[in-house]
């Protein structure tokens, strides 16, 4: 079966002042292994705002990234309908969400938009499909 086409949010204009969020998110992070600190900040179509940073575990595999403890502590508050993420890294280019975070971000989020940024002010904003431009998710089930 043909898959229904990708859902839009609103064509609201980024929020820029997110980012702010996210950098003071960062300041959280724990990263002792990488010393990669990231901040995250979702933002619900309401304009609430829920952040999160990347924590690191020993067994580096059950490390979780910033974007996915937003999203996670969001969802788990209760928060539905989300319009965009920032997401704050110390970079040589502004660091995008991983593969994972954007499949998790499309999957609860849906066509969110994304505003990266680096400590030295350098910033871009996408849609999440441009991210993850062919999505699996539960159409194909
Ligand atoms: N990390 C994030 O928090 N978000 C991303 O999108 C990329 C990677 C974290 C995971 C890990 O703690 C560190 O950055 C290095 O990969």
């Amino acid at each position: 079966m043909k898959p229904k086409a990708t859902p839009q949010k609103s064509s609201a204009p980024p929020f820029e002042g997110l980012s702010d969020y996210a950098l003071e998110a960062r300041k959280l992070a724990m990263a002792p292994f990488s010393n990669f600190k990231v901040g995250a900040a979702l933002l619900t179509v309401d304009g609430e705002i829920i952040t999160g940073c990347n924590i690191e575990s020993a067994t580096y595999g059950l490390t979780l990234c910033a974007e996915r403890i937003a999203v996670f502590k969001a969802v788990s508050e209760g928060f539905k309908k989300f319009s965009a993420i920032a997401v704050v890294a110390d970079s040589y280019v502004v660091t995008p969400p991983c593969g994972s975070c954007r499949q998790v971000l499309w999957e609860l989020c849906g066509n969110i938009w994304v505003h990266i940024a680096d400590l030295k002010g350098h910033k871009k904003t996408m849609r999440l499909s441009t991210l993850l431009p062919e999505p699996f998710d539960k159409r194909f089930l």
